[in-house]
């Protein structure tokens, strides 16, 4: 097991390093190269799903070799959003057009996968050349509807995870590996 680093009140809370910022580095960058060999001599934007994405998707963007726009979208296909595709919520919408563009939507983890299916759906209503998921982390076994994503880091077991930009209630996003939370960190707060 990798040792445990970050603020100790977290590291407190947690059951086991599932990833190690080593096993994540390499991971990202075998990522990179193959959309950076997919998506040569394509105009190319990279769609982050707020919050969670953001720590990947900075390590994925910084390791690609072609040019890559970004951009940001917050992202609800349960609670209240703003503006309303079909049936994806945006909680923020994208700040420029997509149209014509090749969008590679970077996620944290495919959970049900109800919110990406419903994302993809919606970026290409806004006219998109083709929409394609890149996720880091995928949890098979917890899918409800049909998603496949085109490029997956990890397939991890149905276990909550936190670190590399995940959270529970906001907390452990800063934490540098992916790790499982003791279940007395939800019981404490449930
Ligand atoms: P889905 O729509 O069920 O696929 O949910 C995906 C979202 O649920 C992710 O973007 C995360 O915000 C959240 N999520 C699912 N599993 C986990 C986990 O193990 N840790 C942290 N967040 C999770």
């Amino acid at each position: 097991m990798s040792a445990l680093v970050g603020p100790p009140a977290y590291c407190a809370h947690i059951a086991e390093v599932l990833l190690s910022q080593e096993q994540l580095r390499r991971r990202v960058g075998e990522l990179a190269a193959e959309v950076s060999r997919d998506y040569a001599g394509k105009d190319l934007v990279l769609i982050g799903v707020l919050n969670g994405a953001v720590v990947f998707l900075a390590d994925l963007l910084r390791a690609l070799t072609i040019p890559a726009e970004l951009e940001f979208v917050g992202a609800s296909s349960y609670g209240d959003g703003i503006v309303s595709y079909g049936t994806c919520e945006l909680t923020k919408d994208l700040d420029r057009s997509i149209e014509g563009k090749h969008a590679v939507v970077v996620e944290d983890i495919v959970d049900t996968g109800r919110t990406l299916a419903a994302l993809v759906e919606c970026l290409e209503l806004k006219g998109a050349a083709s929409v394609e998921v890149c996720a880091l982390l995928d949890k098979p076994s917890r899918r409800t509807v049909e998603l496949h994503p085109r490029y997956i880091g990890f397939e991890i077991p149905d276990s909550f995870v936190v670190g590399y930009g995940l959270d529970f209630a906001q907390h452990y996003r800063g934490l540098p590996y992916v790790a499982v939370l003791e279940p007395e960190a939800y019981e404490s707060t449930t």
